[in-house]
């Protein structure tokens, strides 16, 4: 085993990933260091200051294995060894060393639900044939109909389409996500052996927490029963049940098992070492079992991202959220945005009403307690780009579903006039995917230093999140009386208060009686004894 250079945490504090703000850096996309077009873990390193400066506590890196790259890097084809793409474990390395002495923590992606076909072990599967014991770690069987020409059942892709695919000797293996992802088989003990193994390997490296993918999709039901529809029967998307229904692969309580054996792994390093899941269940109810002090410690709830622009339906999912979170006895995670989901600037309505929406919804978010979740280039107030060529569309989602994962993944704008924007070195013109011109007013550089831009926004909401004693701690928060239309929630502690306020009634509202203003997503102006809040904006008042 390699030997471990950083096992050194960064401080003893065990339950910083409690109020955490984590950065998710979409590593081909933050920055490239070495003019490919692709960003990688050198850009990462060079890039640190500028994330401790914006006031982020860790980042969670998305994979950066040795994969060929089908679902950009979520086909893993060495769990223990970075991609050439990316750099390699040295560079991994000096990213990490720098990190933990800027102050901050980094989180890997996780990715034990499928390997690549690429993986070792698929291909000696492929070659051993069937029956052998190297089909057994993942999931062949027989077809149905007189030849076996038929799928084993009538499970379906995420990604569209039948999630199985037939080899060549006339048995199908099960892929829940493109078939160059086969699904491994969590019943098998050498999978867990190996899994447990590779959890080791990069807690030995320093690493200090996990993100798992797929967190609800290791264990199937025994005997793999039919759905009982999919978009060939009925036209419905079996994946339209997530985080609705209870499907035959996702969500099965023997998944829990599989967590029970990580945590002490992890609660065998000092430092606080963490785990988050990417898990959909049917009810929060069932969201919650994922998380406890024997299993993992959070799990993102996808249920703010998908809160429309309403204030019930935000009050809703966070009292929900809340809720849980007191039973479980972890706190929430606040997500916005991620490398999967069309950016919450274009889904609240783009343009300049998305935009203003968006960083309002950044300060309702950035006041919640809990751990916060930013993706990258939200704090540039990134748009969703909706016009890419479909040529160079690379989700392999695309070509299965015509839906594509790809507007939300162009790389960063960092400064300058001419695409990219500075996402390489000088001179550099690649990058794996262009950005639009009208990314040169949102770039790091464009926006740096600048009175009411949105990353200046993000600076300060965070400093005051980190700086503020109303702020600390995990304590639950007090609704206040309000109109229709209008959020307003006040957190207390330490003898001080802070209210959040945000308007989404379409129509301006003066707030008073909060003490005063100390950040807000639009121009506030003085009207009597309060402040005039502007349509779609947002504001934090103080008082000590
Ligand atoms: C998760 C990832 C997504 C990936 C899928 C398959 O949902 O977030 O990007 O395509 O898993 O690994």
């Amino acid at each position: 085993m390699t030997s471990a250079p950083h096992p050194t945490p960064l401080t003893a504090d065990d339950d910083w990933w409690r109020s955490a703000v984590v950065y998710q850096v979409y590593v081909r996309s933050f920055a490239d260091s070495n003019s490919d077009g692709v960003g990688d873990l050198e850009g990462i390193r060079q890039r640190l200051p500028y994330l401790r400066d914006l006031g982020v506590d860790a980042l969670w890196l998305t994979p950066f294995y040795t994969s060929p790259q089908i679902d950009a890097g979520y086909d893993v084809a060495d769990y223990r060894d970075v991609d050439p793409l990316f750099g390699n474990l040295g560079d991994f390395d000096a990213m990490i060393t720098d990190a933990h002495a800027l102050g901050l923590r980094i989180i890997v992606d996780l990715v034990p639900n499928h390997t690549s076909s690429a993986h070792p072990w698929f291909t000696a599967a492929l070659a051993a044939g069937p029956g052998s014991p190297e089909r057994e770690r993942y999931l062949f069987a027989e077809g149905k109909g007189e030849q076996g020409e038929l799928p084993p059942n009538d499970w379906e892709s995420i990604f569209g389409g039948p999630a199985w695919t037939r080899v060549p000797d006339g048995q199908w293996y099960l892929h829940l996500f493109d078939p160059a992802q086969p699904d491994l088989n969590w019943r098998h003990p050498e999978v867990r052996v190996e899994f447990e193994d590779v959890l080791r390997f990069w807690l030995d490296r320093g690493v200090d927490g996990f993100r798992i993918d797929v967190a609800h999709g290791m264990i199937k039901a025994e005997g793999l029963p039919d759905v009982g529809f999919n978009s060939m029967t009925t036209g419905q998307r079996q994946s339209e049940l997530l985080g609705k229904g209870r499907l035959p692969y996702f969500d099965q309580d023997e998944v829990h098992d599989i967590y029970r054996a990580w945590r002490p792994i992890l609660d065998s390093y000092p430092g606080g070492r963490m785990a988050v899941a990417e898990a959909w269940a049917e009810t929060p109810q069932r969201l919650a079992r994922y998380i406890g002090p024997d299993e993992l410690h959070q799990a993102f709830s996808f249920d703010f991202l998908d809160a429309t622009w309403s204030a019930d339906s935000f009050r809703k999912v966070i009292d929900t959220a809340l809720a849980e979170s007191t039973i479980v006895g972890a706190p929430t995670t606040w997500v916005l945005s991620n490398h999967d989901r069309q950016r919450h600037v274009t889904r609240y309505g783009d343009g300049e009403v998305g935009l203003r929406r968006a960083r309002a919804a950044a300060l309702l978010m950035l006041s919640l307690p809990g751990c916060a979740y930013v993706y990258q280039g939200e704090e540039l107030g990134l748009p969703e780009v909706l016009d890419l060529p479909d040529e160079l569309r690379q989700d392999p989602a695309f070509l299965r579903t015509g839906e594509s994962r790809d507007g939300c993944r162009v790389p960063i704008p960092w400064s300058g006039e001419l695409a990219p924007y500075g996402f390489g070195p000088e001179g550099s013109e690649l990058s794996w995917l262009p950005a639009p011109a009208t990314w040169r007013a949102l770039s790091v550089a464009a926006q740096a230093g600048v009175a009411g831009s949105t990353l200046e926004l993000y600076r300060a909401a965070l400093r005051i999140r980190h700086e503020h004693p109303a702020l600390a701690g995990t304590d639950g928060i007090t609704w206040l009386e309000t109109e229709p239309g209008v959020l307003a929630f006040r957190r207390t502690a330490g003898g001080a208060e802070l209210t959040c306020v945000v308007n989404i009634s379409g129509a301006e509202v003066t707030v008073a009686g909060h003490g005063r203003p100390v950040v807000a997503s639009a121009d506030l102006t003085e009207r009597g004894d309060g402040h005039v809040l502007p349509v779609d904006a947002a504001a934090w008042f103080e008082r000590r």
